[in-house]
């Protein structure tokens, strides 16, 4: 038996394929290559083992899901596959609830012709909106900010509308901000064009590939005044994707929301000393104004994860920098 892995040549979707290697399931990758490069699967198939199957395809094209269902004995799925540039969802909104949610809808159907019932959903922190008090726990309001979030808000709706009314039993998981890379430095985020995300930004700053980073505000109510989010490193957030596949395996019925972040809040300028520190010199930046959409500060409630799925971050700040400067290091330009 096998996990199905959607966007599996993706950061996070890699990643949780070296964890569920090391889980010692088997991983069947499907991906059509448009935000990722082959050679991430290559990479990971190096960590672990040549036989990591991988199906290409795009979820709208009903024979990918076909050949994925009928060629490998899938028995469980993530489903990472997605859209995911905040700003591009304002421009090109139809896009995203076309891939986004046709996708999603796509995949559930296919489990359900093909008996496979247990799914977990790569969903965000951004159904959180502007929360109203931190940590943000999953009773929280949702709603969202941009198309990209409504496509998480409402691909979280249609999951649960179907775990009610059929077998599927699925866990959304709700990512805070994802950094870092594997520790081997071989497999890591390789973002297309000018990142928009602080961290990989702040490490093209490092290898010289960008002049100098903007931090997005400092007269925010924070205690330097500069942003706070709760970053998480992908390998802590690669396992949290076995730990609910585990609590799936297990029993764990109908559909569960949970926050998959360290607790912890960072502000931006803490995120800069911080690389600077693991880079060993200064990172050039200039304070410009916000940016629009922007939060001040989010960071996530741990205690269902550890309840629902025996599971907790456990790697902070600078061991998320350091591995992604290692990564970052080695490979100036990714995996090109
Ligand atoms: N920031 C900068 N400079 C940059 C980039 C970001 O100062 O060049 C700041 C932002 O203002 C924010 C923090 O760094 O305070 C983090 O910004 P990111 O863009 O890295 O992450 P966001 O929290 O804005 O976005 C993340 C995910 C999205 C998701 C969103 C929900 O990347 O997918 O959280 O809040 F939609």
């Amino acid at each position: 038996m096998a996990t199905l892995v959607t966007g599996g040549a993706g950061y996070i979707g890699s990643h949780t394929a070296v964890a569920l290697h090391d889980a010692g399931r088997d991983v069947v990758l499907v991906d059509n290559f448009s935000n990722s490069s082959p050679k991430a699967v290559d990479a990971l198939r190096a960590l672990t083992t040549p036989d990591i199957a991988c199906v290409e395809g795009d979820l709208l094209d009903p024979a990918t899901l076909e050949r994925a269902f009928t060629d490998h004995d899938i028995d469980e799925v993530i489903h990472f596959a997605a859209y995911k540039a905040v700003g591009e969802s304002v421009e090109k909104p139809l896009d995203y609830y076309g891939n986004n949610l046709g996708s999603t809808i796509a995949l559930a159907q296919a489990m359900a012709d093909h008996g496979v019932r247990r799914l977990v959903f790569s969903s965000s922190c951004t159904v959180y909106g502007q929360p109203d008090e931190n940590p943000v726990t999953e009773a929280a309001p949702t709603g969202a900010e941009s198309p990209y979030g409504w496509t998480k808000f409402m691909s979280e709706q249609i999951l649960t509308d179907a775990a009610n009314a059929t077998p599927l039993d699925v866990v959304l998981l709700r990512y805070f901000n994802p950094v870092g890379a594997h520790p081997s430095g071989t497999l890591g985020e390789d973002p297309t064009g000018i990142p928009n995300n602080l961290v990989p930004f702040l490490m093209q700053v490092a290898v010289g590939r960008l002049e100098k980073a903007r931090v997005f505000g400092t007269d925010y109510d924070t205690p330097d005044g500069s942003g706070v989010r709760d970053y998480i490193h992908v390998m802590d957030l690669a396992e949290a994707h076995v730990a609910a596949l585990d609590a799936l395996s297990d029993g764990l019925s109908g559909a569960t929301a949970v926050n998959i972040g360290t607790g912890v809040g960072n502000s931006v300028l803490e995120v800069i000393a911080a690389v600077a520190e693991a880079v060993g010199r200064p990172i050039p930046y200039e304070i410009v104004d916000r940016r629009s959409g922007d939060i001040a500060m989010t960071w996530a409630a741990t205690e269902f994860a550890a309840d629902v799925l025996g599971w907790r971050a456990s790697r902070d700040l600078d061991e998320m920098v350091r591995d992604h400067w290692r990564w970052q290091s080695q490979n100036p330009n990714g995996f090109e």
